[in-house]
């Protein structure tokens, strides 16, 4: 199994997206982001606002590196579908947000992204079990979703691993993606409950060097 690193833009200088992008991309010899990560926030479905579509398609146009979406906004339903349209590799929206998870995500596949399901920490993996098997990613958030810089939640971490077992036994075919508190200490819980994607903002974005950065965070991950 491929590990990706995910940079999360959150952490970055809004002002410089276009430079925060480059500076995790690959270099020849060392492999930079395997996907950038964007986090959508609406004020509504958390208390803090980011960015929408007009930025995600200007980040679209200023790398290569296959963009991740997270939209943590209500009604993805009617809001989605636009990200994948605008050339988003994957996007992830909150299964909290809407009442048919089944439907949103096959129009992000016939939009032509990859489809993913986000879920809290207080939410339950169980009930979406069926649907995931439609998921090309289920992102498991390991802070409660809004803000960067905050504390990793191990609590979490057994839906990683229940998770793991699914694709393991081949009920689920999928990247198991975690999200919130991902650094040097917290990589290795992560990836040895069976996270394949990891997401790190502030752990990238506030290092000296974010290539650096993720590079070492792949190693640590591979490690487990
Ligand atoms: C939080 C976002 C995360 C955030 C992670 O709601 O979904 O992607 O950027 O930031 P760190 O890595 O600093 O916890
Ligand atoms: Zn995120």
């Amino acid at each position: 199994m491929e590990l990706f690193v995910a940079p999360s833009i959150l952490s970055a200088d809004f002002a410089r997206l276009a430079e925060a992008a480059a500076s995790v991309a690959g270099r020849p010899g060392t492999p930079g982001a395997d996907w950038l990560h964007v986090d959508v926030m609406d004020n509504h479905f958390v208390p803090n606002l980011t960015l929408g579509l007009p930025v995600v398609k200007s980040i679209r146009a200023a790398t290569e590196i296959p963009l991740d979406c997270h939209l943590m906004i209500e009604d993805p339903a009617r809001w989605a579908p636009g990200y994948a349209e605008a050339g988003a590799h994957n996007v992830t929206f909150h299964a909290e947000a809407t009442d048919d998870p089944a439907a949103v995500g096959r129009d992000l596949r016939k939009a032509g992204a990859k489809a993913g399901l986000a879920l809290k920490p207080g939410t339950p993996l169980e009930p979406y079990l069926e649907i995931l098997r439609d998921f090309d990613t289920l992102l498991v958030m390991t802070v409660e979703p809004g803000f960067g810089g905050q504390e990793f939640m191990a609590e979490v971490l057994p839906k990683v691993t229940e998770a793991r077992r699914r694709v393991e036994s081949g009920h689920l075919e999928l990247r198991i993606e975690v999200d919130g508190g991902i650094n040097a200490d917290t990589i290795h819980a992560a990836a040895e409950a069976g996270a394949d994607t990891f997401v790190a903002g502030s752990a990238v974005y506030n290092a000296d060097d974010p290539a650096k950065a993720v590079a070492a965070l792949r190693e640590l991950a591979a490690r487990r």
